[in-house]
């Protein structure tokens, strides 16, 4: 079966492509000569076999042919990462992540997100990706750790810098060179806010990250920068395209959107069944350790395995009709947005609550809002996340 994962067509619309693979060659070797599994059930599997690990600082170096770790901006994601690969390093940083309570999330993200609608609500239309679903995780982040966004640097701009390794192309030596200033920037920022904090805790993330202990172990200084700048990073497009493609279902099926505002107990719901319909992190990946065979085919170590959350989340055999945006769905505890086991997204409570808040004081805020051709909204054309190039609203 000869498929185009960069087509227009599938990045469009990839549930067709996804049901045929699950049904006739559920362990697809790819041009690449990686493998991708998009059965729910071995998509469960091999999240939790111990013979598969994530290791994204071997990834880079075999992406980039050469040892990509002293470079300062793969500097941070090789210890991020490799930290996310540590049982105890990670439990760190979600002791961290989770200190502060639900409630406080909850109104921090309001806050934000009615200061960010005050900037613009007299505009009357405006493109809600660019004025609301990106700046709101980097302001919600901002808050979180007590610092000023306006402080001294263009944060969105600096995390875009930052995440260029981890797009399809590789970088050639010129955008190398911008990438790593802006990694260098970025420490210098967090190394000064480390030591204003080391003298001054408070109840900030920053404060936390230095003190969280378990058992005697704490986080050196270079693992807190390493770790706030790459919050920024996982957080804030998976937020920001979450929201905007829950918007537009809610409103490319309106009969789901009426039974939400009739019935808004039902915001959470609607999150959980919009990142398992549209998933914004549609696609993980791990590398394999173990030689073994899986569905009659001989995976050896080394091997990459992509595996398709999003497919998994439209499988007919865990879902009831798996293709219908329905936000009473009974199974949605099974959706693996969040993928599943050892690396279950770090920030799966914030990005829940930040979507959720953010779409109550949408709706609170401009009770006629609409989406300009909602059917003819074109998507980012990249396979690894799934989310829109631009929202225009009206209200
Ligand atoms: C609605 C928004 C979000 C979605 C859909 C999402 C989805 C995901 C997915 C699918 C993974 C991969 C799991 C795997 O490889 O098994 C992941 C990992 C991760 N996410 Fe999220 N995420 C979201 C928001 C956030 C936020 C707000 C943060 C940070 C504050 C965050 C931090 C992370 C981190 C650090 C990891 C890596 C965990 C690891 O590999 O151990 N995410 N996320």
């Amino acid at each position: 079966m000869q498929l185009d994962f960069q087509s227009p067509e599938f990045i469009a619309n990839p549930y067709p492509t996804y049901a045929r693979l699950r049904e006739q060659a559920p362990v697809y070797l790819l041009e690449s000569g990686n493998w991708l599994i998009t059965r729910y059930h071995d998509i469960e599997y091999l999240l939790k076999s111990p013979r598969l690990n994530k290791d994204i600082p071997s990834m880079f170096n075999l992406r980039y042919g050469r040892d990509m770790s002293n470079e300062p901006v793969f500097r941070f994601h090789n210890n991020f990462w490799t930290m996310m690969d540590t049982p105890h390093q990670r439990k760190l940083i979600v002791k961290a992540l989770n200190a502060r309570k639900i409630s406080d999330v909850r109104a921090l993200v309001k806050n934000s997100a009615e200061q960010l609608i005050s900037k613009w609500i007299a505009c009357g239309q405006a493109d809600l990706m660019n004025v609301f679903a990106y700046p709101l995780p980097i302001q919600v982040t901002c808050d979180m750790l007590n610092i000023e966004l306006e402080q001294s640097l263009d944060f969105l701009e600096e995390i875009k810098l930052i995440l260029r390794p981890a797009e399809p192309n590789l970088l050639n030596e010129a955008e190398l060179d911008v990438s790593n200033a802006a990694a260098l920037r970025l420490d210098r920022f967090f190394r000064e806010i480390c030591q204003q904090r080391r003298k001054q805790p408070g109840d900030d993330l920053v404060s936390q990250l230095l003190a969280a202990e378990e058992d005697g172990e704490r986080l050196s200084e270079d693992d807190v920068i390493c770790n706030l700048i790459m919050l920024f990073v996982s957080g804030y497009g998976t937020t920001a395209n979450a929201l905007c493609n829950i918007l537009r279902l809610l409103f490319i099926y309106p009969d789901q959107r009426e039974l939400l505002l009739a019935k808004p107990e039902l915001f959470s719901n609607t999150v959980e069944e919009g990142l398992r319909f549209n998933s914004s992190g549609p696609l993980t990946f791990r590398t394999v350790i173990e030689p073994f065979e899986f569905n009659g085919v001989q995976i050896a170590p080394g091997d990459a395995i992509y595996l398709a959350l999003d497919s998994a989340n439209h499988d007919p055999e865990v879902f009831v009709d798996p293709d219908r945006f329905w936000i009473e769905r009974p199974d949605l505890n099974k959706s693996l947005a969040f993928g599943l086991g050892s690396h279950y997204c770090l920030g799966a409570r914030l990005g829940a609550v930040e979507v959720e808040v953010a779409l109550e004081t949408l709706f609170c805020k401009l009770p006629n809002l609409t989406i300009e051709n909602v059917d003819q909204l074109k998507w980012e054309q990249i396979w690894v996340l799934r989310g829109l190039e631009s929202l225009p609203v009206k209200w």
